[in-house]
């Protein structure tokens, strides 16, 4: 399987790189093969909510930038995982600008009737990290990913939470253990 993950975070070497890296490693052991992508690295502007995405009259988006090649990256990749830390109890901006624009990939607006998109049926799981708790905080994350995959007819793969972080060095053999038997559950998933 190929698993594209997705570092929402600014830091490299943060907490939610850290996470990410042993749930990567569960799924590279398990023989599949993990590419991931920084969203420091790609220069994503906002959905301009021109409708051409769904009116058909431009390919995938009209804003032409680093976005499309992201884009087009988590359509062919066979499990997409989104890792981001909580900013103000949501996605940090770079990310969630990129989560926008992921609109393109439905041909419908709202969600409503008879409609397909280019992630119906493809696993997508979700790490976060916070620095807070789970209730009220890091929670508001995940229920934003479970609204976005049921718009994309994608398959919930899972979400995990590592709250009350501190800092990389402070991630425990508890928090590393918990990572990789998710990535262990992920990689037993088959597309
Ligand atoms: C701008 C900013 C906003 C934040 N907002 C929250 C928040 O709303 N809730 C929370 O629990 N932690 C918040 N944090 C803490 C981060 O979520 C936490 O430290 C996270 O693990 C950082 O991950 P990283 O090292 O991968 O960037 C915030 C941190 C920053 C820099």
């Amino acid at each position: 399987m190929q698993v594209m993950t997705l570092l929402g975070s600014p830091r490299p070497e943060g907490n939610t790189a850290h996470v990410l890296g042993w749930v990567e490693a569960a799924l590279a052991n398990a023989g599949h093969t993990v590419d991931r992508h920084w969203i420091s690295d790609y220069a994503v502007s906002g959905c301009q909510e021109c409708q051409s995405c769904k009116e058909g009259t431009v390919d995938l988006c009209s804003v032409f930038d680093d976005g499309i090649a992201l884009l087009r990256t988590i359509v062919k990749a066979d499990m997409l995982i989104i890792a981001a830390p909580v900013f103000c109890w949501g996605f940090p901006g770079p990310l969630k600008t990129l989560l926008d624009r992921m609109y393109c990939l439905a041909d419908d607006m709202d969600g409503g009737g008879d409609y397909t998109t280019q992630l119906a049926g493809k696993p997508m799981a979700l790490v976060v990290t916070a620095g807070g708790p789970e209730k009220d905080n890091a929670d508001l994350l995940v229920k934003a990913y479970e609204a976005m995959v049921a718009y994309m007819k994608a398959v919930p793969a899972g979400a995990l939470m590592v709250a009350n972080c501190v800092g990389p060095q402070s991630l425990d053999a508890a928090v590393r253990a918990r990572a990789e038997t998710f990535g262990r559950q992920l990689a037993e998933i088959t597309c």
